[in-house]
């Protein structure tokens, strides 16, 4: 093929998948909102999510899945240098905490980066304000990081590049709802719509 014709070739098949991703997310945003909250678990697949950590907060004071007393935790992994994806879902966990109403006292959002590296506390204080005033940012050593990465199963490596300082980081994208006690309530996948995510943290508060 000639230049201009694979150039044609490429974005015609990124368009097409474009469209079938979008409709798969959309079939699956219907699917949820016919079954109800009831869509959503964590204990379906019977694994063990979540654990102790041991972070740093976005105004650098150390931080244990405890301090946050008798509120439930809705905890997002990603990295502020994310383009797309995290910035998504964070947006949409902030709508689905102002949604709760008086019940958004009883939730407290974390954002914790999988990319230390680059995501200091000060990077992290810059970043949560942009997205919601509750929102508590933690980063950590590589091996804090990693520790509460595995409790709860997020997967996450940098992606290849050609440019060190300008990397993006793989990982998983799932928003947890934990329990006061450090149990998995609720496991929403990427792209749960805000108002769906709302109405099943109010059921399970
Ligand atoms: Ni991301």
């Amino acid at each position: 093929m000639t230049r201009s014709r694979a150039a044609r070739f490429l974005i015609l098949s990124s368009v097409v998948l474009a469209l079938l991703a979008g409709f798969a997310l959309w079939q699956v945003n219907r699917e949820l909102a016919r079954r109800g909250s009831a869509g959503f678990s964590g204990a379906v697949t019977g694994v063990q999510i979540g654990g102790p950590f041991e972070l740093i907060d976005h105004t650098g004071a150390a931080v244990t899945e405890k301090s946050f007393g008798d509120r439930h935790l809705l905890i997002y992994f990603g990295y502020t240098f994310c383009p797309d994806v995290c910035p998504t879902e964070l947006a949409g966990m902030a709508t689905a905490v102002d949604r709760l109403g008086a019940d958004a006292a009883k939730v407290q959002p974390l954002f914790i980066t999988v990319d230390p590296a680059r995501d200091t506390v000060e990077v992290m204080a810059d970043y949560v304000g942009l997205f919601h005033p509750d929102l508590v940012g933690l980063t950590g050593s590589d091996e804090q990081i990693a520790s509460a990465a595995r409790a709860y199963r997020v997967y996450y490596g940098r992606a290849e590049t050609d440019d060190p300082d300008h990397y993006l980081m793989d990982h998983s994208s799932l928003v947890y709802l934990m329990a006061p006690d450090g149990s998995n309530l609720i496991v929403f996948p990427y792209g749960t719509r805000p108002d769906a995510m709302a109405d099943a943290i109010r059921d399970a508060l």
